[in-house]
């Protein structure tokens, strides 16, 4: 079987349903069909002093759009290669309206701003906490935090999903309703779905295709929508226990058996308490993409969390630069078990010992 890229949908649960409690977590929630529109949703809810936005430079571009449509001036700061916050690089910035953290592959990577956070809420900031990496993480938040938004859709087969949720306030909720995203993605996953049981190669591009369309709205149209009744539904039936469970039952395998390859270097040493993985990064060498292709000739698909968007210079943002050309997110999501993990292991064991790829490696 294959493994990675996007999920696919075996059922489609009719029975009306009420929303996910588990995104109750968050405080009063509104889900939108995606985490751009859960941006656009919080942009109309706010009123910020400044009309700026200070954004990790190790991040997503989809995330930079709605701020930009918006109107919005977008500065970043620097991230390590531990994935922290450059706290630094906060500090220089003047005049921030909202400020922007996340934590990553699931990790509490910014936990290390609680003093900044507390200078920028004296300063009137609004704090928005992206946990779209960190959904099914269990850690403390701060407090601080004005406003949570997520991509809810990148953790399971969901026609659409994203989440704006405020811990104290009300959100307005009187969203549209999208017509198109969502049931183009919806086929996409069905056909996706017959795919993976029958095999027939015919159906990998169709499926791949409707998949680029609904991407392709997005880009085109990050605006809020209020998500679809199926993907409700879906996220209210997701057995999260057993999500949280593969996960790191899958990432601990991965651990173990990646352990001692030499052109593999784990971002993170450890899974600390009450984290959920969402993909086990490492860092390569300057291989990275032979290496990527070389797992996908075997039908394994890693996806590289992300491009540099081209808003970010290379040059004035070294350490999230560094971790762009480096970084690979290998998949350990809840539909695959310890069997697939090992077929990863062993490929990349395998790789150690082609010259022509590992030769030259830093
Ligand atoms: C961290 C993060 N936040 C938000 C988004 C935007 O989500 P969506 O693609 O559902 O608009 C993404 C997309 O990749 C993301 O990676």
């Amino acid at each position: 079987m294959e493994i990675g890229s996007e999920f696919w949908l075996d059922d489609v649960l009719t029975e009306q349903k009420r929303e996910a409690q588990w995104v109750r977590k968050f405080g009063n929630t509104v889900l939108t069909t995606s985490g751009r529109g859960a941006i656009s949703l919080l942009l109309q809810e706010v009123n910020p002093r400044f009309k700026s936005v200070l954004l990790p430079a190790y991040i997503c571009d989809s995330v930079i759009l709605p701020f930009q449509k918006n109107g919005y001036h977008c500065s970043f700061y620097d991230v390590n290669k531990d994935l922290s916050p450059v706290i630094e690089t906060i500090r220089e910035n003047r005049e921030v309206g909202i400020f922007l953290h996340m934590g990553y592959f699931g990790f509490s990577t910014n936990s290390n701003l609680m003093e900044v956070i507390g200078e920028l809420k004296r300063s009137s900031a609004i704090i928005i906490e992206d946990v779209t990496q960190t959904l099914f993480s269990d850690f403390k938040r701060y407090e601080e935090n004005d406003y949570y938004i997520a991509s809810v859709r990148k953790w399971m087969g969901l026609p659409s999903g994203g989440l704006l949720a405020s811990p104290a306030g009300e959100i307005k909720n009187t969203l549209p309703e999208d017509k198109s995203f969502a049931a183009i993605r919806k086929e996409a996953l069905l056909l996706k779905a017959e795919y993976i049981h029958k095999k027939e190669e015919s159906l990998k591009k169709q499926y791949l295709n409707l998949f680029s369309h609904g991407e392709r709205i997005l880009s085109e149209e990050p605006y809020p929508y209020r998500i679809d009744s199926l993907s409700n539904n879906i996220m209210n039936g997701i057995d999260v226990n057993k999500l949280v469970k593969s996960r790191n039952n899958n990432y601990q395998r991965l651990k173990k058996g990646l352990n001692g390859i030499g052109f593999i270097e784990p971002v993170f040493k450890d899974v600390p308490e009450n984290t959920c993985p969402m993909f086990y990064p490492v860092y390569l060498n300057n291989k990275r993409d032979q290496i990527r292709e070389r797992l996908s000739s075997q039908q394994i698909y890693c996806p590289i969390h992300w491009s540099r968007p081209e808003q970010i210079s290379a040059n004035n943002f070294k350490n999230a630069r560094d971790i762009y050309n480096r970084v690979l997110s290998i998949p350990c999501d809840q539909r695959y078990d310890w069997r697939d993990m090992d077929r990863i292991i062993s490929v990349l064991g395998e790789l150690e010992n082609d010259r022509s790829l590992i030769r030259g490696s830093e």
